[in-house]
């Protein structure tokens, strides 16, 4: 998808906000959020008309709820740069692929197994066969540790 039609932009892991403002000049056309467990009053003023900061648990529906309803549509991009932990990456993976458009991408960014153990790449392994829970609608994985990139086909061009 070229990056003047990507309309909505979910990053999970804000901090200091950079790779929000990044994100905001890649895609000039997209409504960009992100989510963070903790939000400095000055990462907070970085908000605009384009770009919205939720304080809140990555791994909670309620509070990526607030998030796709400020979007108010399905992600072209969701990038997960948050705690890096396999099980959060998952948790958040299980929510979020509800809210995944056709054509999407969805990033992690640090998978590192030797780090934290098992986990992740077993599981997303598991989503090129069997599925999980659905999830085996990502048609295409690519795991280059420390980055996994999925993404979404239309379900009229998925494989049967
Ligand atoms: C690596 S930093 C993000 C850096 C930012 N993406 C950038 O490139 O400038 C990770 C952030 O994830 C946040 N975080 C960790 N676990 C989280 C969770 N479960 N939900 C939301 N945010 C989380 C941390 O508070 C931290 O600010």
């Amino acid at each position: 998808m070229p990056r003047d039609q990507v309309r909505a932009v979910l990053e999970v892991g804000v901090q200091n906000g950079g790779s929000l403002l990044a994100l905001a000049e890649i895609f000039p056309n997209a409504k960009i959020c992100g989510i963070d467990k903790e939000c400095s009053p000055e990462t907070m003023m970085l908000e605009t008309d384009r770009i919205k900061i939720v304080e809140g648990d990555a791994t909670d529906v309620e509070s990526l709820l607030v998030c796709g309803n400020w979007l108010k549509m399905k992600c072209d991009v969701i990038i997960d740069d948050g705690s890096h932990m396999p099980h959060e990456q998952i948790e958040t993976a299980r929510i979020l692929y509800h809210g995944l458009a056709d054509r999407s991408w969805y990033i992690i960014e640090d998978i590192y197994p030797s780090m934290f153990g098992p986990g992740l790449i077993e599981w997303i392994g598991s989503l090129t066969y069997a599925g999980y829970n659905g999830i085996n609608r990502y048609s295409s994985i690519m795991i280059h540790p420390p980055l996994c990139v999925m993404s979404m086909v239309p379900e009229d061009e998925r494989a049967k």
